[in-house]
């Protein structure tokens, strides 16, 4: 009998996007012009992980604390992400990138609920990379939500609660199906997970980059892959065994 194919390997890497303001602030600028230069170093990030084979690039966009920003600064990051979807998408779909959004969206304005629906609807079937945006994302948010929806699904009768497992865990986060990140980059110089893929990276490794976002360039991910693959991952198993 034929053997199966083997799973094709992905190389998922997720970026905490950091230092927008501070390198708004080193020019005298707006915070708000901080993000605009931000939203292009997020066009070069695709373009670094089609160029460097990453299949899946999660980059966290806007985060559950976010909300507390001033409220110019969160309308200001709203605009940009409306105009970058609806800017973008017709040439993400056409590089058969496919988009997902993560996080409580039900929070986020309601044309841009549509857009996003509309976004990953029409780029479901792509394969070329899998972008997700982390969108009013909190990791604590996430596992709470997961174990209040365990907790329904035990209520109706559709779950036993000895059938929870790691396997059933992850089905209810907003990641469900998508592999964990192999490899999560934060520039900005800071050293701090902030509550993203909490759950997810537990096996993650970590690159933290001296760069402030909008400073990113195809060179930056190509480093930290570089480093990433000097690594040598165990999960837990003693040198050589992994
Ligand atoms: C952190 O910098 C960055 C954010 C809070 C938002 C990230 C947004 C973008 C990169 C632009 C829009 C994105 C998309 C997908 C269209 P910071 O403001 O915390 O910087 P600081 O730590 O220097 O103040």
């Amino acid at each position: 009998m034929a053997e199966a194919d083997p799973a094709p390997s992905t190389l998922h890497v997720a970026i905490i996007m950091d230092g927008n303001g501070r390198w708004a602030a080193a020019r005298n600028l707006p915070r708000t012009m901080g993000h605009r230069a931000g939203m292009e170093a997020v066009r070069r990030a695709i373009k670094a992980a089609r160029e460097l084979s990453v299949t899946h690039l999660t980059l966290y966009s806007f985060s559950s604390e976010n909300w507390r920003r001033p409220v110019t600064e969160v309308n200001e990051l709203m605009r940009l992400l409306r105009y970058y979807l609806r800017s973008e998408l017709a040439s993400l779909h056409k590089e058969g990138i496919r988009v997902r959004v993560i996080g409580e969206r039900k929070k986020l304005p309601a044309d841009i609920i549509d857009l996003i629906t509309h976004t990953e609807e029409l780029t479901q079937d792509n394969k070329e990379l899998t972008l997700t945006l982390a969108l009013s994302y909190g990791g604590r948010q996430e596992i709470t939500a997961a174990a209040r929806g365990l907790a329904k699904a035990v209520e109706r009768g559709q779950l036993q609660a000895d059938a929870i497992d790691e396997h059933v865990m992850q089905s209810f986060l907003f990641t469900g199906g998508m592999p964990d990140p192999d490899l999560v980059i934060r520039t900005s110089g800071e050293k701090r997970i902030s509550n993203f893929l909490l759950w997810q990276s537990a096996y993650a490794e970590f690159v933290f980059l001296d760069v402030l976002w909008p400073d990113f360039e195809i060179a930056h991910m190509s480093e930290a892959i570089a480093e990433f693959k000097r690594r040598d991952r165990r999960y837990g198993a003693t040198v050589g065994q992994a």
